[in-house]
């Protein structure tokens, strides 16, 4: 049976991964942080659901040392992950670089790109040696400029680059890609004014769109790394359309 890991696992996106991925007969370690009694409650009902085996586990992963002693935890479990997926993010609130205080911007590298890199460490080193597949989830902002929103900008796009150096430096027994989803959700409950109608699809991403790009990178030829997956109903490319 595979087993994938997944960070924030508590969050929106992360939660629906893992349903999926036991749904598709998957075992799971699942990351949380603030939300790990709720996450743990859910691993209960997918463990039931679906007769898979469900590891949770918590962490500040901004915190070097708690990132470790919760690998550590895995690796002295019985799971093996073999598939790795970096979910964890911040998306900060709207605030110019220029007002940016030193602290936020040092935990939003630190969590959207230093852990990323460190997990991926980790999961080379310790969790899965024999190899295996890579997938973090970048976001549309990681090509795009965010009016407010320039620190989500900078760590994203960072790590679409972190993920094309990986995927070399790790080849030939890693795959590692990233998802750069759009507007997922109607994001006007957080005050961000996009109306679908701006969207060619005509409508915000759901969850499963993303998902399919994520099972699609777990699951891939070894012959695609480096890559990254624009889930997005076509949004970007309609802003640039004059005409
Ligand atoms: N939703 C979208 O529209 C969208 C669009 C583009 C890209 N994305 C990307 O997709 C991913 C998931 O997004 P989402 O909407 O599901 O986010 P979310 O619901 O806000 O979930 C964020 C997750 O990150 C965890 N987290 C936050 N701070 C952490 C910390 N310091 N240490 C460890 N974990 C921490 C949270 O854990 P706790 O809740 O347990 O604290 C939670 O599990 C993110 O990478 C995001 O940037 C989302």
């Amino acid at each position: 049976m595979n087993t994938v890991f997944i960070t924030g696992a508590s969050g929106t996106l992360g939660r629906y991964f893992a349903e999926q991925f036991a749904a598709h007969g998957w075992n799971l370690v699942l990351h949380g942080f603030r939300a790990i009694e709720a996450l743990q409650e859910y691993s209960q009902q997918l463990e039931h659901r679906y007769r898979v085996a469900v590891q949770c586990v918590a962490a500040d992963l901004t915190v070097e040392s708690e990132l470790k002693a919760m690998v550590e935890t895995v690796r002295q479990s019985s799971s093996q992950p073999t598939v790795l997926i970096n979910n964890a993010a911040e998306f900060p609130s709207a605030q110019p670089l220029l007002r940016l205080s030193l602290e936020a911007w040092d935990r939003l590298w630190k969590l959207n790109l230093t852990a990323a890199w460190q997990m991926v460490q980790h999961f080379v080193h310790s969790l899965a040696p024999q190899g295996g597949h890579i997938v973090n989830i970048a976001s549309l902002g990681a090509i795009e400029i965010w009016r407010q929103r320039g620190i989500y900008n900078l760590t994203k796009q960072a790590l679409l680059r972190l993920t094309q150096i990986l995927a070399v430096e790790l080849a030939p027994h890693y795959v590692v890609n990233a998802i750069a989803p759009g507007v997922i959700g109607d994001p006007r409950a957080a005050g961000i004014a996009i109306d679908p109608k701006q969207i060619p699809m005509q409508r915000f991403g759901t969850p499963d769109d993303v998902w399919n790009a994520v099972y699609f990178f777990s699951t891939c030829s070894s012959y695609i790394t480096g890559q990254f997956l624009v889930v997005d109903g076509g949004f970007h490319f309609a802003k640039g359309c004059v005409i």
